[in-house]
């Protein structure tokens, strides 16, 4: 399914959410319009949206409940990359410079706390309570997978599974609340709701182990963030675990040095050799099957057929 069919299928739902996402935002104090606004509109991809919109599809939903819980996962999104960037110190976002940057971390820290609090005023307007259970469990992870990754900074003895909670926290558990929220305003039983849940969790894995892996080898100018920020802050990912799997010895020693003491070329050097963006890439390959293979509990239709072509997309993004 190419692109512009998505765009039918789902435009008129975006386009709702587009229109919305601006008007729940009234703030008496200027800056905190401008700051969470210019953030809002500088160019995300509204990819939790869209695929709540398409699982909603696929379960038969297409009604005005899209656009509401939409715009309240895109203020959740926004809200936690704003504080994303103060707790990475991060300079720049989608291209421009980070609202930290511009208006420092005090103000950057509550506009997103505003935000997150316009999200469940919003929430609370639904006056449903599936909604309100599954999107606040999502957004208490969310922060837990942000602490449980500090904690672990540094730690070159992070293991898979812990690995995994953490991005799990960070970004599966948002994807999997979207996906589930589709199942849920379309009436769906709890066997449907999980597939979905659970399908959004493997994109949410592959989408941020995709994210670790364009912070080695992504550029720049595509990726619209420093590339080496992981490495920067110590951040065990996906790359260094498989290269020191691959390591022993002497050659280990100095990976392990080269990490600790942030060094970027080196690091790279050994990435190379050892055929590391191929290696990780088939670990985004196994979430992406198993999302795959749990859309199987859905009959074909052409939001089916969206969410897969949506699914392959995200498994090779550069953005
Ligand atoms: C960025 O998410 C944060 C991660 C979970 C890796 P997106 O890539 O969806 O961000 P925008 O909204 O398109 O900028
Ligand atoms: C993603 O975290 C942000 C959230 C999921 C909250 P990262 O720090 O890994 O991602 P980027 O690279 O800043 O987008
Ligand atoms: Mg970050
Ligand atoms: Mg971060």
């Amino acid at each position: 399914m190419d692109f512009s069919k998505i765009t039918e299928l789902a435009g008129a739902q975006l386009m709702a959410v587009e229109m919305e996402l601006a008007n729940s935002l009234c703030s008496e104090i200027p800056t905190v319009n401008e700051l969470v606004l210019s953030t809002i509109k500088s160019g995300g991809k509204r990819i939790r949206p869209l695929v709540l919109t398409i699982s909603a599809g696929m379960c038969g939903y297409f009604g005005d409940l899209i656009p509401k819980v939409g715009v309240i996962l895109e203020y959740i999104h926004t809200s936690s990359l704003l504080h994303d960037d103060v707790i990475d110190g991060a300079t720049s976002r989608r291209g421009k410079p980070s609202a930290n940057a511009i208006h420092g971390n005090n103000i950057t820290v509550l506009s997103g706390d505003y935000l997150y609090a316009t999200a469940f005023n919003n929430l609370a307007k639904l006056d449903d309570r599936d909604h309100a259970i599954v999107v606040s469990r999502a957004v208490a992870a969310m922060s837990e997978g942000e602490i449980f990754q500090m904690l672990k900074t540094g730690d070159i003895s992070l293991s898979m599974e812990d690995y995994l909670k953490i991005i799990y926290g960070k970004t599966s558990a948002l994807f999997a609340a979207a996906c589930e929220c589709g199942a849920i305003m379309a009436g769906m039983d709890a066997d449907k709701r999980k597939a979905l849940h659970d399908y959004g969790c493997h994109v949410g894995y592959a989408f941020q182990l995709q994210d670790d892996i364009l912070d080695y080898f992504g550029e720049e100018s595509v990726i619209g963030k420093k590339p080496g920020t992981d490495l920067a802050e110590k951040k065990v990912t996906l790359p260094i675990m498989l290269l020191l799997q691959e390591l022993e010895g002497a050659e280990r020693e100095e990976a392990i040095e080269a990490f600790l003491s942030v060094q970027l070329s080196e690091i790279m050097q050994l990435l190379v050799k050892h055929d590391i963006q191929r290696k990780s890439t088939a670990v985004v390959q196994m979430h992406i099957e198993n999302a795959l293979f749990l859309l199987n509990n859905f009959p074909d239709s052409q939001y089916k057929e969206a969410l897969v072509a949506i699914t392959y997309e995200l498994s090779r993004r550069k953005s």
